[in-house]
Formats: structure tokens, sequence, C-alpha cells
């Protein structure tokens, strides 16, 4: 198989080497993968090649286009409402997509939210979801906007049809360690948000050892790209940069987490999912073309309070085929057979939960994929009980573990071991929520 002239390992080895391809050739590439006349251990070294050594700006640019041109490109031109979609860089307990998408379509504004699975030690939308009973996420393309009309809001992910060149290079990248690059994440999330025939998009652009950015630096470089190649696309984008050092909530593994997402539909949820999930919803508000931030937080507050955002929700997953009885009662969610409790060694307070160290430990434990052809255990994950200002004393749960295979359990405390710091000094933890927004870059 060769490209003009040269093969594959060619274009690996220039990649490698630092060189800079043409166009064509990073088009060749999308459409044989995608075509799978490419094999993954060559689309392996390709990508990690492109993590050493990044992509020029006119490179990501015929790449994320190739991606996007990979499928159909959405037409929801027949949706009169703004549409407006919000996507994350990938997080610890990030379950903020799940309640935030029926708030902002009971808000009156169209959310076709196309998601991702697990992406190395980060959770995934979509595997959250399939743990409601039924539930399916794909979508015929022409049932799209009829869906989008009549409830406000889809949530999907890419397919054979939608962004398939996404679809396989993100299954690969998760089980290959070639997560970690900004043109990599840029073209993922950009490809799949430009398929949809956006007015608008927000990105929250996670910062800290449970992001794949560790630093602000590095956050701010990949949201401005991906500002940048929303500006070229048309597409008006507000990136938020967030704090991801400890998990987000108290859940994360996957039913845990609808769950945790049903409670704020409810009005109550933990304090930190609760804030950042409305600072969004006002974002996309504001993004549809709503001028005042006061009203848009009242209109927020609003589908919340009244229950309409709760009552999207049990339409939307009724109308994707899922269980709505499990939305009324989350006691239906999948359960896990054991629970251990991970007791705290020493009482003090803890000035450290480390979202990355509790990540690896979820994917262990069977919460996430170790091989491209693991399936997630969707019952499975943590309840954390002590987060970063909480004070402690010995032996009280520091989490609670609900796991299904002993084996696994081994794994994933060996990975929690170091995830927790306990000072004896109460006075030396920053407070629980400081810091939760850390910046943001609007075109
Ligand atoms: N989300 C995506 O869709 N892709 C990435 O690469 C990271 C987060």
């Amino acid at each position: 198989m060769n490209f003009t002239g040269f093969t594959m390992v060619e274009l690996i080895t220039t990649k490698r080497d630092g060189d800079a391809l043409p166009p064509d050739a990073l088009r060749w590439i999308i459409s044989e993968y995608t075509a799978d006349r490419i094999p993954d251990y060559q689309m392996s070294a390709f990508l990690m090649a492109i993590v050493f050594n990044g992509m020029s700006s006119t490179e990501l640019g015929a790449w994320t286009d190739a991606m996007l041109h990979s499928g159909d490109v959405l037409d929801l031109s027949a949706v009169t409402k703004p549409k407006i979609d919000k996507h994350s860089t990938g997080g610890v307990g990030d379950k903020i997509s799940i309640p935030l998408a029926p708030i902002v379509a009971a808000c009156g504004i169209a959310v076709p939210m196309m998601s991702g699975r697990g992406l190395g030690h980060t959770g995934g939308t979509l595997d959250k979801l399939e743990s409601i009973k039924g539930f399916s996420t794909t979508i015929d393309p022409s049932d799209f906007a009829d869906q989008l009309d009549d409830l406000g809001v889809a949530m999907v992910g890419q397919s054979e049809t939608l962004v398939p060149a996404d679809r396989r290079i993100y299954a690969l990248r998760d089980a290959t360690g070639t997560v970690p690059s900004v043109p990599l994440i840029s073209s993922s999330i950009m490809s799949k948000k430009l398929a949809e025939d956006l007015d608008g998009l927000l990105l929250d652009v996670k910062v800290g050892s449970g992001a794949f950015m560790k630093t602000v630096e590095e956050a701010t470089t990949l949201a401005e790209t991906m500002v940048g190649i929303g500006e070229r696309h048309g597409t008006p984008v507000t990136a938020l940069l967030t704090n991801m050092s400890q998990p987000l909530g108290r859940a994360v593994g996957n039913a845990n987490e609808i769950a945790e997402s049903i409670d704020v539909l409810r009005g109550g949820g933990p304090e930190d999912i609760r804030r950042l999930t409305v600072r969004f919803a006002v974002e996309m508000l504001l993004l549809a073309g709503e001028r005042d931030v006061d009203t848009a937080n009242a209109r927020v507050t609003e589908a919340i309070d009244s229950g309409a955002a709760f009552e999207v929700m049990v339409a939307l997953v009724q109308r994707q085929g899922g269980d709505p009885a499990v939305i009324e009662n989350t006691d239906l969610l999948p359960s896990a057979a054991h629970e251990h409790v991970l007791a705290a060694p020493r009482s003090g307070v803890v000035t450290r939960c480390d979202a990355y160290e509790i990540g690896v430990a979820g994917v262990r434990l069977g919460a996430g994929r170790a091989t491209k052809k693991d399936d997630v255990d969707p019952a499975v994950g943590f309840l954390i009980e002590a987060k970063v200002g909480d004070v402690i004393e010995k032996g009280e749960p520091l989490a609670l573990i609900a796991y299904n295979d002993e084996s696994k359990l081994h794994s994933a405390i060996e990975a929690l071991a170091g995830a927790w710091d306990i000072a004896s000094d109460v006075g030396a933890a920053p407070a629980p929520t400081e810091g939760l927004i850390l910046g943001e870059i609007r075109s």
C-alpha cells in the first residue's frame, strides 16, 4: 500500500524524524486507515510519532478536515433552535455532559451531542450512558434532526457514517498510550464537533494530574488550537480551563456516574459538579444568543428546579431505547457483587486526592479498557469519601470500591496506594472547590 510512490513505512519514518508531511499524504492516511487498508500497528507507530513530534498548523488543518469528511456531515438546517454543544478534553469522574445536555435542552436550545468512550485513564460519556439498560448511542442520521426538533437533545457516538476516522483512531489511541497530544486531541474533538453543523461550541479543557494537559500553559495551547480550528470553520467556540487535579464529584465509574448525574438533575449532587454544570449551561445559553448572564442563570436554575431538565432526560433515555425506569429509580442501574472499604492509614486533612491515580485504578478495576477489544464493566467503580480539605480519622473510608473480580480489586488497590496525601496539620489544605475554573478563551 503506498501514497504516490511512498509506502506507509516511509510516511511514518518522515514523521518520526520530525519532518512535515504534505496535506495529500495526511488525507491519504486517514482515508486508507478508515477503509481498513492500513493496519493498526502502522497507524499506532504513526500516532506515536505525532505524540513526539507534533504537527504544523497546515498538517493539523488537513488532518482534521480529512477526519471530519471521513463520513457524513450532519445537515441540521431544518432545526430552528440554535445548535450548541459541549465537549470535555477528558477527566476522572467527569460526568458533566450527562446532566448538562438535558438542562440546556430544557432551556430551548438544541444539543446535538457526539461524545466518546473512555480514553486512557479518563471516563467516557458513551460508556456511562450504556450502563442504562437498552440505551443506544447510535441514531440514524436521518432521525437526528427529528429528535433534536422534538426533544432538543441527542447523545450519540462516532459511527461508521459519522466521523468513522475518529471512531477508529480514538479506540486505537485508548489502547496505545497515544492520547496526550495537542494535535491528536484537537483533531479528534473538532472533527466530531464540526460534523454536527453547530452554531456554537463550549469546550471544557481540563488541567491537572487527571487531565491530558498537566499545566495551565499546555491546556491554553490546546484550547487556543481548538478555538482556532473553530474560527477557520466559522464556528464560535468558548473554552473554559477547569481543574482536574482531583476527581469531580464522588462517583468514578460508569453506572455510579449516571446515578450522580441524575442527582444533579433532581437539584442535588456534589457541589463541584453542580457548580460546573450550571456555569457550563450558562455559557451555552450565551453562545446561543442570550445576552444577560443573570437571565441565563435564572433560566438554567428554573430548568433544574421545575423538573423540566429531569423530564428531558427521561424522554431522551426512552427515545434512544433505554429503560426510563432506571432514571426514575437509579437503584435499577447495574451494581457490583462486592464492596471494599479503602481505609485512611492515618488521621489528618486530605491535601491531595489524585485524579490520575484514581483514573488508572478505575481502568484496572474494569471501568475502562486495557485493550481495544475489552468490554467495560458498568457496575464497578469508586465512591470517593475523602477529597481535598476533608478532615479524616484513621480507619475512616477514603473510598468505597464496588468490584466484581478479586484480582482486579487488588490491582486497583495497588494503583490507589499513593493517591491520597493526608497532613496532620489541618490548616494545610486548600478549600475543596477553590480554583475550579482556571481560565477562559473565547473566539
Ligand atoms: N475527547 C475526544 O473526543 N478526543 C480526545 O482526544 C480527547 C477527549
